[in-house]
């Protein structure tokens, strides 16, 4: 599974980075807000420091309007995923985007439905928000299972972006189900770490090693 980044913080990205742990980024007018960061600049930087697909969403919310707002983002760098939201304007805009070549992630997913829309329309990545399903105590990850079997029955090229990522439980679940990527805050991903048995046999070990008197440097 691969690991996007779901900030436009450029330190958290960069630290995950040189660990080669980020396949992409994705941001959405929030994120851009939370960072402060006008939003061509700050693009600009993710898509200088990160090699794989950068998503950066348009706020139009008429076709034409996304249309010409994605091939603007577009021309921030190569690696921009161009994203826009499911509703009809933004299936002709994917379909438009597409057909130029440019990669699309069609966002704000919350029925396979929709999906499957999404598929036919060409798009790059299809991001389900499964914590906000979760939110109204819906089954977010059961968004995700049927998306995969949807697009394995046709053999549909549409990666699913498992998105709206809240806990180290939904990376755990999205790649059982096999989610051709994660979209998560840096948190979650460092969070993937911890366990409380490495904490408690780590400090036996050095606990140990203390009645040693030894020294390794
Ligand atoms: O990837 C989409 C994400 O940014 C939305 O997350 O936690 O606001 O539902 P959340």
């Amino acid at each position: 599974m691969k690991f996007f980044v779901d900030t436009a913080d450029i330190d958290a990205i960069a630290e995950l980075n040189d660990l080669g742990m980020v396949d992409g980024v994705t941001t959405n007018p929030s994120l851009i807000m939370k960072s402060g960061r006008d939003i061509k600049e700050v693009t600009k930087e993710i898509c200088a420091l990160v090699k794989g697909p950068v998503s950066a969403e348009t706020v139009a919310t008429d076709a034409d309007g996304m249309i010409a707002e994605g091939r603007e983002l577009a021309r921030i760098a190569d690696n921009i995923a161009v994203k826009v939201p499911l509703t009809w304007a933004g299936l002709k805009a994917c379909r438009t985007l597409a057909d130029e070549g440019r990669m699309v992630n069609v966002t704000l997913c919350f029925s396979a439905n929709q999906a499957l829309l999404a598929a036919k329309a060409g798009a790059t990545f299809i991001s389900p928000f499964i914590g906000r399903l979760d939110d109204l105590n819906l089954d977010g990850m059961e968004l995700i299972s049927d998306i995969r079997e949807i697009y394995d029955n046709y053999e549909f090229k549409t990666e699913i972006l498992a998105a709206s990522i809240r806990t180290t439980n939904h990376m755990y679940e999205a790649a059982m189900i096999g989610a051709d990527v994660a979209t998560a805050p840096p948190k979650v991903i460092k969070d993937m770490a911890g366990h409380v048995l490495t904490d408690k046999g780590l400090a036996a070990f050095l606990d140990d090693w203390g009645k040693t008197g030894q020294k390794i440097i």
